[in-house]
């Protein structure tokens, strides 16, 4: 069993894509030290991201994460035991929806990310679909970096 959290928060209104390289930089280093893997989404000016590993070292994650001055309104969207990972080959992939929509998957990420909105995120199911959406698009593209 693993435990995964996800949250989305709203990013610091001047980040720059340098922020968000040296946030995947470090991201990478210290996951893998504590075998945590995930994904990262960009969209509109928010994060949404998703931290998978041991319950331990997630809670620890999210808690570092959470007080980084880089963003702000970090709220959690679900978290809870997992039958397997999502990502597991991923130390932290990262998906930049802010370039605009151009396929069918990132139209289905854009729309759950709409869903999770109107739902303010309390549905389990909701950001599960939006992984599962997200997952495919790295599928269909191969590792995909913006
Ligand atoms: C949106 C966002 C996502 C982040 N994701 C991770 C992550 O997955 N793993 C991680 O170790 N740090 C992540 N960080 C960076 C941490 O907040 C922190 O800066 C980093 O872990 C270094 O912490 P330390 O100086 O206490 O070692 C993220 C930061 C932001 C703003």
């Amino acid at each position: 069993m693993a435990y995964q959290i996800t949250y989305r928060s709203l990013a610091k209104k001047d980040i720059r894509p340098e922020d968000i390289d040296e946030i995947l930089r470090i991201s990478k280093k210290k996951n893998s030290l504590r075998g945590i893997t995930g994904c990262l989404v960009f969209n509109q000016g928010y994060f949404i991201q998703i931290l998978e590993g041991s319950e331990k070292y997630v809670r620890e994650v999210y808690t570092t994460i959470k007080l980084d001055p880089r963003h702000s309104l970090v709220e959690i969207l679900s978290e809870g035991e997992i039958e397997e990972r999502l990502f597991d080959k991923w130390e932290m992939a990262y998906v930049n929806l802010s370039g605009g929509i151009e396929t069918e998957k990132e139209q289905a990420i854009a729309t759950s990310v709409a869903e999770i909105d109107a739902h303010s995120g309390k549905f389990r199911h909701t950001t599960k679909v939006f992984w599962y959406n997200v997952y495919s698009l790295f599928q269909e593209k191969g590792f995909y970096r913006s």
